[in-house]
């Protein structure tokens, strides 16, 4: 009975098949989340794939550029934990990652009119502040922003007997310098607007948090989600199916016909038809071109979400110099912390290097001797992008002269690179994070991801990337998830 019962079901399946045989699939972007959807469904037998990629590169923002005979990364830079990290997972039994115990280690707190502080007041307020913010994380409900929260309980902690001696310009320096600090972790422009009930939400992968790829570079991911490596004769070629400087202006849909295939269209006037599409391209792309993009229009809560859930922007710059000047014998340099006082601050402003004012401070960079690295969030990444390379050299050494007259005179970087995100027309910003208006408008990461499914419950439009992962929305393990959650979709339709 049970063995004709299923017969039964697979002759259903083959007359079903033969009629919708189709499984084509588009993807709209080959980074991290286009890649791993590729992946899933390779490995799962779709093999009539096609990767439409607006640029000339994969990667997306996983984007390594050559510097100081290594790689160093434009885009995603550390692997955030280990625990429950797919990309930990899937590269650590292959790879041995380096670290940059970067937000652990003592820095050397410095001020813009060339003086090195007592440094032992500064290092005590700093540690307190990260004791404070890693405590609101475990805060169950917490109500407001992570900025309120941490003005509240820092206040609260250095009112304490042990802190309370501590000058009030100490006190100012150091809340300003984790706000900079998260900032730059963020991509936002102000701590006001982090939600903390939503940064709760979202998982931690424990572990290391700072784990580097060494002088490799991220792309190095890609030849484990390829599975060129480690073993080549496993090698899925999904390199083969990408189809470059394809920029997706409209993907046309028919829910009302299951078995019709969608029609993408590019800038450049060709279409490429599939019977599912999943789209990766960043928030920030869905922000500024959702309207054109989908046709029909895409319903009202997806719409809701895209708008609600933020998007931010972090800036970097890298510095190579023929020697490591800052190195003092005998330690080990992680970072210099900025102390801006309002003289040099209003300086700063007055000969448009406002953006240098939200620099935290200058970072080593884990294999490289010879590198700097500036890191930064902050409201003014944009005039940092649009700014030349050599005007940026020059303003980071006016900079390095004011706050480090001791290893004076700086000499000039030989080599930098400069990152530009919110200005790329393909990203329009970094990566995703919880706003309070995404707080208040009780949007969800899940109506960001959820798929538009055709009268039979196919999926026919999906959502893939970074902001689309409520595990580990903006990391790069969590643009890997969604790829794999996406191809699932579609690969349990036809289970
Ligand atoms: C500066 C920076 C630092 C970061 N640091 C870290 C870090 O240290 N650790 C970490 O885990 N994560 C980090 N991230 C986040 C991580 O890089 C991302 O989460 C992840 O790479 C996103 O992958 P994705 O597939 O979602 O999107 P993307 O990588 O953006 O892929 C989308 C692709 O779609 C293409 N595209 C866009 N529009 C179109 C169109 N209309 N038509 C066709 N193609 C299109 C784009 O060119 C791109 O290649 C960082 C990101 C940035 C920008
Ligand atoms: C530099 O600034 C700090 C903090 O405002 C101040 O305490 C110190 O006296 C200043 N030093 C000089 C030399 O101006
Ligand atoms: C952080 O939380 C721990 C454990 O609950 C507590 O003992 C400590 O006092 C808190 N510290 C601060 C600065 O809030």
């Amino acid at each position: 009975m049970l063995f004709r019962l299923v017969t039964g079901l697979c002759l259903l399946c083959a007359s079903l098949n033969a009629q919708t045989s189709d499984n084509s699939v588009i993807i709209v972007g080959a980074g991290l989340s286009g890649y791993s959807a590729a992946r899933r469904l390779l490995e799962n037998g779709f093999n009539e794939i096609t990767i439409l990629e607006s640029s000339g590169r994969i990667g997306g923002r996983i984007y390594s550029v050559p510097l100081s005979n290594g790689m160093v990364d434009s885009g995603a830079q550390w692997v955030h934990g280990q625990v429950g990290n797919s990309i930990y997972q899937l590269v650590s039994p292959h790879f041995s990652f380096g670290s940059t115990p970067v937000d652990l280690h003592y820095p050397i707190f410095v001020i813009s009119n060339g003086t090195t502080p007592q440094q032992r007041n500064f290092q005590s307020l700093y540690s307190l502040g990260y004791t404070v913010l890693a405590n609101i994380s475990t805060i169950r409900l917490p109500r407001g922003s992570l900025g309120d929260l941490f003005v509240t309980n820092f206040d609260e902690a250095i009112a304490g007997p042990l802190y309370r001696h501590i000058d009030v310009a100490t006190q100012d320096f150091i809340r300003e310098e984790i706000h900079k600090e998260t900032n730059g972790y963020y991509g936002t422009s102000s701590w006001f607007d982090i939600s903390a009930r939503l940064n709760f939400l979202s998982e931690f992968a424990d572990g290391d948090q700072y784990l580097t790829w060494k002088r490799q570079g991220f792309i190095t991911v890609f030849d484990y989600i390829t599975r060129r490596a480690p073993n080549p004769s496993e090698n899925l070629n999904i390199d083969s199916r990408v189809i470059f400087n394809k920029k997706v202006t409209n993907i046309r849909y028919n829910t009302n016909d299951p078995a019709s295939r969608s029609t993408v269209t590019c800038s450049d006037g060709s279409t490429y038809t599939a019977r599912h599409v999943i789209f990766t391209g960043s928030l920030g792309v869905l922000k500024k071109y959702h309207e054109t993009m989908f046709t029909p229009a895409l319903p009202t809560r997806k719409v809701s979400s895209i708008r609600n859930i933020a998007f931010g922007n972090v800036a970097k710059f890298f510095m190579e110099f023929d020697n490591n000047f800052w190195q003092t014998p005998g330690t080990t340099f992680l970072k210099y912390l900025f102390m801006w006082t309002d003289f040099h601050k209003n300086q700063a402003i007055a000969t448009n290097r406002e953006w240098m004012t939200d620099i935290a401070g200058i970072y080593a960079v884990d294999q490289y001797p010879n590198l700097l690295q500036i890191f930064f969030g902050g409201g003014n990444t944009q005039m940092f992008e649009l700014a030349s390379d050599e005007t940026v050299i020059n303003d980071v050494l006016w900079m390095l002269d004011m706050f480090l007259p001791h290893l004076r005179p700086i000499p000039r970087p030989r080599a930098v690179h400069k990152t530009k995100w919110l200005t790329n027309d393909n990203f329009l910003g970094s990566y995703s994070y919880p706003s309070m208006d995404q707080e208040r408008s009780l949007s969800t990461i899940a109506e960001l991801a959820s798929s538009i499914r055709a009268t039979n419950n196919m999926p026919m439009v999906l959502f893939a990337g970074e902001a689309t992962s409520s595990e580990f929305p903006s990391m790069a393990h969590g643009a890997l998830d969604s790829g794999y959650r996406a191809a699932d979709e579609i690969v349990s339709f036809y289970g």
